[in-house]
């Protein structure tokens, strides 16, 4: 007998059933995938909503190897957390490919969070140096928790360092996390405080210009962003993008929409082949991550359909699984 309910999953039910190491191979899988062409992610559609200074990203994926069809739609609002709202809110629909029925539908906040922490989970094992010890976090808002989980869960992190421009935000994030994976964070007091001796940088912030100065990013530094999606915006200064080694998720995306990268190029400092490779490519070991211990290595995401819908296709079956979510039949008898 063919289901015909959809499987309602919230927030908490993702988590239950997904923890970041699980979420960072799911995600190692989707930009493998991605790289080689063998799951269909259509250009995202833009819509501004310059009245509420909103924006509504949509994003179509197909997933042949697990049957899943899928739509993304994440609103990002600028005035939200002034009114105690999420910046971002999200639904993730999922569909049979095989008849085009619809099976899941999850709150794609915590999904897009836990894909994008893992996306730099990944780029943090396979790029910053071993031995890294000491993380500095940009922002300390939604995205920053699962950042840090996913930095935690592939390096032995000592300290880190979080800087956030609302000071009592950073206090609060801070003594939440370091309860929650016990160990060290401290508030830094400015950008170029959190850097010291960092060996590894993670940006996700709301600003639209850099967040730190080149003068205080060391060599051997790994750097992930993921904050700017506009291509007028951007959270790293062009010159540490020009003396980095740079990584992204999708090149055809980052040339698109990526500030940190679009804005050099435009100033002359570089061209497109300054991207070395996605990261799926060096997941792959078809191109090679840091190749030694002094350089500076810069990943940017702006976040591709491919890890929401191979995230989404693990959780709805663990989900079902377990018997988590709720059902929900939209048909008539
Ligand atoms: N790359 C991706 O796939 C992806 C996915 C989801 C969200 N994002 C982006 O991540 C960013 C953060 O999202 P969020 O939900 O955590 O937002 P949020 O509003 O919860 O938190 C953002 C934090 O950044 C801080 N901030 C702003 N400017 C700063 C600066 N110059 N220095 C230090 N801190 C600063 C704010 O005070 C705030 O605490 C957004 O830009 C969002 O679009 C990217």
């Amino acid at each position: 007998m063919v289901e015909r309910k959809v499987r309602l999953l919230s927030s908490a039910d993702i988590l239950q059933v997904c923890s970041m190491k699980e979420a960072i191979e799911a995600v190692r899988r989707a930009f493998i995938l991605a790289s080689e062409g063998k799951v269909e992610v259509p250009t995202r559609t833009r819509l501004d909503v310059p009245e509420a200074r909103g924006t509504s990203l949509i994003m179509p994926s197909y997933l042949p190897e697990a049957g899943k069809l899928g739509v993304k739609i994440i609103n990002l609002y600028e005035d939200n957390p002034a009114k105690g709202l999420p910046f971002s809110q999200a639904l993730m629909l999922v569909f049979e490919a095989s008849d085009g029925r619809p099976s899941g539908i999850l709150e794609a906040g915590t999904l897009t969070a836990l894909r994008t922490g893992a996306a730099c989970g990944l780029a943090t094992e396979l790029l910053s140096r071993p031995e890294s010890q000491r993380l500095a976090l940009f922002g300390a808002g939604f995205q920053a928790r699962f950042q840090l989980e996913a930095v935690v869960a592939v390096r032995k992190i000592e300290e880190v360092r979080v800087f956030d421009q609302d000071k009592e935000r950073a206090e609060v994030f801070a003594r939440k996390m370091s309860e929650r994976l016990s160990i060290r964070l401290k508030v830094a007091g400015s950008a170029q405080e959190a850097l010291e001796n960092a060996d590894i940088v993670s940006t996700a912030t709301t600003s639209k210009t850099p967040v730190f100065d080149d003068k205080d990013i060391k060599p051997g530094v790994h750097i992930n962003a993921i904050g700017s999606y506009k291509p007028e915006e951007r959270e790293v200064p062009s010159l540490t993008v020009a003396r980095a080694r740079v990584f992204v998720d999708s090149r055809d995306m980052a040339l698109e929409e990526a500030g940190d990268l679009i804005i050099p190029m435009k100033e002359g400092l570089f061209g497109p082949e300054h991207i070395e490779a996605e990261i799926g490519e060096v997941a792959s070991r078809k191109k090679s991550g840091r190749l030694s211990a002094e350089e500076i290595t810069f990943f940017k995401t702006v976040g591709i359909a491919a890890q929401d819908i191979v995230l989404a296709s693990i959780v709805l079956q663990k989900a079902i699984e377990k018997g988590l979510g709720y059902l929900f039949d939209f048909y008539e008898g």
